[in-house]
């Protein structure tokens, strides 16, 4: 069955390599040549996606990262203005009123205690047009509570570091976007490029995989040290939130993630040889403005690892190891860059002998607030 180790040690990489064939699962049956087919669940979910003006996503943890990215995509290729937010904190805030506010729910759990109250106090003020939960458990409370579902198909998730429902999460949000852009415009260039890219993303997914042995080795350049600096820009800001959350959560160094951007206003302070700095850098927008930033860390005495597109023309050096990455579309660059941060934690924290796939002091689903 799904829940077997097979030949895995943990379930955290048994799940990391099984995301092709997630990702695989959630797109199954979604999508026809140049559309996304319905993927929701729900009374009459074109007609409530033609009227939505604006968009609030709740979630926590990894959810909450998946939702960062979302945000970025939609603003970027609507004019639908889209907020994030904790569920921890949205829930205890005043919310402004908003006109024809989609809510939108991530959980892989579908249990996450705050995620469920903050669904509750919107639907009590009548506050949304609608509520949507990207949810990984059919019959789960939030799948109950939402008028609308978007299910992943990652199959059950074992270990507490969230990765193979993550990575769903944003194809999930992908075809959201899609669903979201033709019932608003019809069929348009942007969602027949998402709809082109997704059907490619599996094959991309699995070929990132076999940077394995090489990110292995990699670890151990980190088994000793007590803090680690994630950097990303645009939507890679994200990324780089969710590399620093995995290898916290599971080998209990200190991580942070900074937008590069902003290192000039504080974390460079930190910067020496002691405290190594990952980035990722696909061929974006932003991949030149990202290099100064990187050149600014080098300047300092900081240790570079960067994930970057072999097209980057990343000139590695003692002090910049670079790791290449096939081209990839700019609309999965998130979901591709987030394979090699995964497998990092999982060697760090291997090396470091602790517990996988049960980080002290953590739970997979947290149902008490
Ligand atoms: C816990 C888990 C995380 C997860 C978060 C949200 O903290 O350890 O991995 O991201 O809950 O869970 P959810 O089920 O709502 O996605």
């Amino acid at each position: 069955s799904s829940i077997d180790l097979g030949e895995y040690r943990h379930y955290m990489l048994k799940e990391i390599f099984e995301q092709p064939k997630a990702i695989t699962a959630t797109l199954e049956g979604r999508l026809a040549q140049h559309q996304v087919l319905s993927c929701l669940s729900g009374l009459n979910p074109m007609a409530v996606l033609a009227q939505v003006e604006e968009i609030q996503i709740i979630a926590c943890g990894t959810s909450y990262h998946a939702g960062l990215i979302g945000r970025h995509w939609i603003e970027t290729y609507t004019d639908i203005p889209c907020h994030v937010e904790v569920a921890s904190e949205y829930r205890y805030r005043r919310q402004p009123k908003r006109k024809n506010l989609l809510l939108i729910t991530i959980s892989q759990s579908g249990e996450t205690a705050d995620t469920l109250a903050a669904l509750e106090k919107v639907k009590q003020s009548q506050a949304c047009l609608a509520s949507l939960t990207i949810c990984n458990v059919m019959e789960s409370s939030l799948t109950r509570e939402s008028d609308l579902s978007l299910m992943t198909m990652a199959g059950p998730e074992i270990g507490v570091a969230s990765t193979k429902a993550f990575t769903t999460q944003l194809v999930a949000l992908q075809l959201l976007l899609a669903a979201l852009i033709q019932a608003q415009q019809g069929e348009t260039p942007v969602s027949r490029q998402l709809v082109a890219d997704l059907a490619q993303l599996p094959q991309l997914v699995q070929q990132v995989l076999a940077l394995n042995p090489v990110i292995e080795t990699l670890a151990e350049r980190f088994v000793e040290k007590h803090h680690a600096l994630f950097l990303g820009r645009g939507e890679q800001y994200p990324v780089a939130l969710e590399g620093a959350l995995k290898l916290k959560e599971i080998s209990y160094i200190h991580a942070e993630a900074y937008p590069a951007g902003e290192l000039k206003h504080g974390p460079l302070a930190l910067v020496d040889s002691e405290m190594p700095i990952i980035a990722v850098a696909p061929n974006t927008a932003l991949l030149e403005k990202l290099k100064s930033n990187l050149e600014e860390v080098r300047a300092r005495g900081g240790e570079l690892y960067v994930f970057a597109c072999k097209t980057a023309n990343l000139v590695p050096n003692e002090q910049m190891h670079v790791l290449e990455l096939p081209p990839v579309p700019d609309l999965l660059a998130p979901i591709v860059y987030t394979i090699p941060l995964q497998l990092l934690a999982y060697h760090v924290a291997i090396l470091k002998g602790t517990d996988v796939d049960k980080p002290r002091n953590l739970a997979k689903s947290v149902t008490v607030e």
